[in-house]
């Protein structure tokens, strides 16, 4: 929180658990717990350590499609829903963000369901709201064809204008069960929807209550045209990755442009950008560091890594050492924005197809170096606005650990970052205001 006398903006941290952390060979990595991805202690020991350094979140990223080449992550992992409600019982502080798909769920199963995690958490809730880049996901759930990306994004806007009507179902003091009267609700505070839409039609009302944080908090992970203007529209928080601070610098801008066209205050939507850190005692140890988990990818991992973006193309028929093959418009239905930024790297730096399938597979640490280098990185983008906050992944096994003992205590000494919890939600951890109930209004 801001000092009284001397105002600063504070930065803010989410962790992301995602198995053993680093690339996605890590989990061959000496100091690797390699079943991490489906081992409970692991991930509460994760989420203890990230409460430990006060950040504002654990973040559980998701899919909805495999095939025998998808990443060793991806094949064997819990659902976030699931993992976050037991970790809401092992943490105190720390909120919890998973995320589902709009695109293959039902708004009532969502908005009761993360309800639910909000309840049980005591306000610390938080759905990223994605809409499901993978083709595949079509074949799980029984559709005949994974719809078009902008599809996609209109769904997802009725999806939430539904979730929120129902999460504004009962308002805060609706249950009075009074014993003696034997009134258990007060009739006047329990709101029905009745949406009918171009996609949904839900009568409500939820069968669950008002949640401490009113909803919960919205992230969205979309950065193309669309997922901006979805963002802006709905979302708390906005879960980003750029590779320089130039980029990051006019996403944000532009996303704060957004926000304003909608009536609404800058403040009213963090944005963080995914960084991958590694620590080290000087340049040398970050290398050796990067380089014992990098070495652990061969390259036909790596090319099944890069075609996951590219609807699981098949890179394998292309000569490695040649520049990075023209493949059309594939990408444009899946990972939108992050398959714009790898053809646009390899075109700008002349890359071969392998130099592109083992920077994305192993990529290298967006900051790595001694603890002072890497919180002079984040400060220098968190003071040019290029981010409200980070959204941290290990470089390697053992990276996030050296980033609690010793990366938040420098973040802490400058006044970049809480020393200590001042609230119990998630929205009070993000500064975000409380939301009115639309009935009420
Ligand atoms: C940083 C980041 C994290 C994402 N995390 C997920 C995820 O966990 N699950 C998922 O299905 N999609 C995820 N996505 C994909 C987006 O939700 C979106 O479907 C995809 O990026 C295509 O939309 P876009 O073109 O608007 O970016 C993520 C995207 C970004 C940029």
């Amino acid at each position: 929180m801001s000092n009284s006398a001397n105002p600063q903006r504070q930065l803010r941290l989410g962790a992301i658990l995602h198995g053993a952390s680093g690339n996605m060979s890590a989990w061959r990595h000496p100091d690797a717990t390699a079943d991490a991805s489906i081992n409970l202690d692991f991930n509460i020991a994760a989420a203890k350590k990230a409460e430990q350094g006060k950040f504002d979140f654990v973040f559980v990223a998701d899919g909805l499609y495999i095939n025998e080449k998808s990443i060793p992550h991806f094949l064997n992992r819990f659902e976030p829903l699931t993992l976050l409600a037991a970790l809401s019982a092992a943490t105190d502080k720390i909120g919890l963000v998973g995320t589902l798909s709009t695109s293959y769920s039902d708004p009532f199963t969502v908005a009761r369901q993360f309800a639910s995690l909000d309840h049980l958490s005591k306000g610390r809730a938080g759905w990223n709201v994605v809409t499901s880049p993978l083709e595949g996901s079509a074949k799980n759930f029984s559709r005949d064809a994974h719809p078009e990306h902008s599809l996609r994004y209109r769904i997802a806007g009725e999806f939430l204008d539904v979730a929120k009507g129902l999460w504004d179902s009962w308002e805060n003091d609706a249950f009075v069960r009074d014993k003696t009267s034997g009134e258990f609700f007060r009739a006047g505070k329990l709101h029905t929807l009745n949406h009918q839409g171009e996609f949904f039609s839900v009568q409500g009302p939820l069968n669950i209550g008002r949640t401490p944080q009113g909803r919960p908090i919205l992230f969205q992970a979309g950065a193309s045209e669309d997922g901006k203007r979805l963002a802006a529209a709905h979302a708390d928080a906005i879960f980003t990755h750029h590779e320089t601070r130039e980029l990051a610098q006019a996403f944000y801008q532009d996303v704060k442009r957004q926000l304003a066209e909608q009536g609404r205050e800058p403040d009213d939507l963090r944005i963080f950008q995914g960084v991958s850190v590694i620590v080290g005692d000087d340049q040398e140890d970050v290398e050796r560091q990067y380089w014992e988990t990098a070495r652990l990818v061969s390259i036909e991992n790596a090319l099944n890594y890069l075609g996951r973006y590219f609807e699981h193309y098949d890179f394998s028929r292309h000569p490695l050492d040649e520049p990075f093959p023209d493949i059309g418009e594939l990408g444009q239905n899946s990972f939108r924005s992050t398959t714009d930024a790898i053809k646009r790297n390899a075109r700008e730096r002349n890359l071969t197809l392998r130099q592109v399938a083992l920077e994305a597979a192993s990529p290298r640490p967006v900051f790595g170096g001694t603890p002072e280098a890497v919180a002079d990185g984040l400060q220098s983008w968190f003071d040019g606005r290029a981010a409200d906050g980070f959204i941290i992944s290990g470089g390697t096994p053992n990276s996030f650990g050296h980033f609690v003992d010793r990366v938040v205590p420098l973040l802490q000494q400058r006044g970049l970052f809480r020393s200590d919890y001042h609230g119990e939600t998630l929205r009070e951890h993000l500064g975000l205001k409380q939301p009115l109930n639309r009935f009420t209004q």
